[in-house]
């Protein structure tokens, strides 16, 4: 197994079932893939109006990379309604989680965006009264939740990978001494 898709299992697997993306939620986004595809240059571009908006996200962009990330987005919206949205997938989304890391998005960036492609889908739904709506958008935003957990969760190993790296001690030793350390600060602040 390679070490994305272990990484994106153990996201998986610490999640309570109900709470994550499930097998009936691959099928409700399969059976509305048409009309979810219908609105994808509606998402596209209000997706990155958005983060063009806002001056932290915006500063994220190099000069006339916008079409690039259409695109790069784009694809991503396409695989993720077409499926299938399994351990491969979110394997995919643990690397496409690094990507980000490496170009200094940060997690509540990519949390919010996750939740905003939710909301657009909810709000899509309901506005057209789509048959099935309450359950179309019940599965994204169990899917942003999903997402959001993998990505976070291959950004913490990663970056304790890359800690080993530069420190040269072990990851399991590195974390307990994280742990330690987050002890005595939080101990610190309780007594503020
Ligand atoms: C739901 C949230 C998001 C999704 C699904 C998404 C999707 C993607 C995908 C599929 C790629 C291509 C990755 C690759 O080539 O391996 C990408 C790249 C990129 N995204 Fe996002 N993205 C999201 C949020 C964001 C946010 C919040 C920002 C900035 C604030 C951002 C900025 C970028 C940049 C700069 C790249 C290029 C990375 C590189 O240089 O390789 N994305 N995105």
């Amino acid at each position: 197994m390679t070490q994305l898709l272990l990484l994106a299992r153990e996201a998986l697997e610490q999640m309570p079932a109900e709470t994550r993306l499930r097998p009936e939620d691959t099928q409700v986004i399969l059976q509305h893939k048409d009309v979810l595809l219908s609105w994808s240059r509606e998402l596209l571009q209000t997706f990155f109006d958005t983060l063009f908006a806002h001056p932290p996200t915006r500063r994220i962009f190099r000069e006339g990379e916008r079409p690039d990330r259409e695109t790069t987005f784009l694809a991503w919206w396409e695989r993720t309604v077409e499926g299938p949205l399994d351990e491969e997938y979110f394997a995919w989304m643990a690397k496409v989680g690094l990507a980000h890391v490496v170009r200094g998005v940060e997690s509540p960036m990519m949390l919010a965006m996750a939740s905003f492609v939710a909301s657009f889908v909810d709000k899509q739904a309901q506005s057209l009264s789509l048959p099935g709506a309450e359950a179309l958008a019940g599965a994204f935003y169990r899917l942003s939740t999903t997402l959001g957990a993998v990505i976070t969760h291959a950004y913490v190993r990663y970056r304790t990978l890359a800690l080993h790296r530069v420190a040269g001690m072990e990851p399991p030793l590195l974390e307990r001494l994280i742990v330690a350390e987050a002890e005595g600060i939080l101990e610190s602040i309780r007594k503020e």
